[in-house]
């Protein structure tokens, strides 16, 4: 067999061996293997065309036109090979990717308003049924609205009930939300039906004490107001807020502002007046402080007395939460923990 001979069959040798191979391959990427091997740099073709020079020169055109030949013909095989196994794969992929729309969706968490705001609505929009609106009013107080205008004058024992953080001499946290009373008495004319709402701030914490916490103030100044009419609007809000079932009891106290004043009680919403935990067996809970808004407030602030009277009243909206849901802590409120915000969802 001549040289040339020889080369021309081994080359169909190959060439039947890699279209077999082609055929076989399980994958694009056994496949592209296999294009290595065959037709790579140092493939088996390669190899074949180095014989090219030692072949005598009348021959090697001959050689190259074979040996081109074999190569074209694997190239295409494998491009036809390769769409076939790339179309398999495609379709493998996207089986095994496929939606299924029938799956239920992943539950998003939603937030949910706090129990602080849930109460300050709550408690306005019963309040608005009886004609009063919501006022704000600074953080940061003057001395003179927090106390002074108050009736709570500098060196007055009542003082050293509030815990305050001073900011300067003259300004403090305020530590009620009383002076929104006087800031109202001073800019709006009576007949007056106010809420003031907001944080306030007490040197205090514990289990049922914060620093920074939430109040709620009603005031009313009319031509004639009365204890009766204070403690109409107060049974009348715990009704509607806590329970129909729920009654309100006054007990006498003493506010430097008001005149007579109150503690306010309502029976307990837990037990319903049987006796539990949270009103330490009572049957009675606290709610907040009242009374006829001393005349000597209302002079102060230039609304004259006894032409126009007032009432007023304050309650702590953590308290509320924590009376109306069975919080045990206060400290839960300002945590943000989610595990105790979502029971407030509605
Ligand atoms: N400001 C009082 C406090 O923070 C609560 C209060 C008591 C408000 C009697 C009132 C009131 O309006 O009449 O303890």
């Amino acid at each position: 067999m001549s040289q040339i001979q020889s080369a021309q069959s081994n080359l169909s040798e190959i060439q039947a061996q890699a279209l077999k191979k082609f055929k076989e391959a399980a994958s694009s990427k056994a496949l592209y293997e296999l294009k290595v091997e065959y037709l790579g740099k140092s493939g088996k073709l390669t190899e074949v065309m180095k014989e090219m020079a030692s072949l005598p020169k009348e021959e090697k055109p001959l050689f190259g036109k074979i040996v081109n030949e074999v190569k074209v013909a694997l190239e295409k095989a494998y491009e036809v090979r390769e769409s076939e196994l790339k179309a398999k794969e495609l379709s493998e992929k996207l089986a095994a990717e496929e939606i299924d729309l029938t799956l239920p969706g992943v539950e998003r968490f939603r937030g949910a308003e706090h129990p602080v705001s849930k109460v300050i609505h709550e408690i306005s929009s019963i309040m608005a049924r009886l004609g009063y609106s919501l006022r704000l009013g600074p953080l940061i107080e003057k001395d003179y609205y927090n106390f002074e205008a108050l009736n709570i004058p500098a060196d007055h024992p009542a003082r050293d009930m509030q815990d305050t953080f001073f900011v300067d001499k003259a300004h403090v946290l305020r530590t009620h939300t009383s002076p929104i009373q006087i800031h109202s008495l001073e800019t709006e004319k009576p007949p007056l039906r106010i809420m003031g709402v907001g944080a306030v701030f007490r040197c205090d914490s514990d289990i049922s004490h914060l620093p920074h916490f939430h109040q709620i103030e009603g005031m009313c100044v009319d031509r004639k107001v009365s204890m009766a009419d204070l403690k109409g609007t107060i049974s009348f809000f715990v009704k509607e807020y806590f329970g129909s079932q729920l009654k309100t009891r006054f007990r006498p106290s003493f506010f430097p502002f008001t005149e007579p004043s109150a503690e306010v009680d309502c029976t307990c919403p837990i037990c319903l007046g049987k006796g539990c935990s949270m009103c330490k067996q009572s049957g009675w809970i606290e709610i907040g402080g009242c009374g006829l808004i001393n005349p000597r407030v209302l002079e102060h602030a230039g609304v004259k007395y006894p032409e126009w009277q007032g009432f007023a009243f304050g309650f702590g909206i953590e308290r509320m939460a924590i009376i109306k849901y069975g919080v045990d802590d206060i400290r839960l409120f300002p945590e943000n923990d989610t595990r105790f915000l979502r029971q407030f969802e509605s």
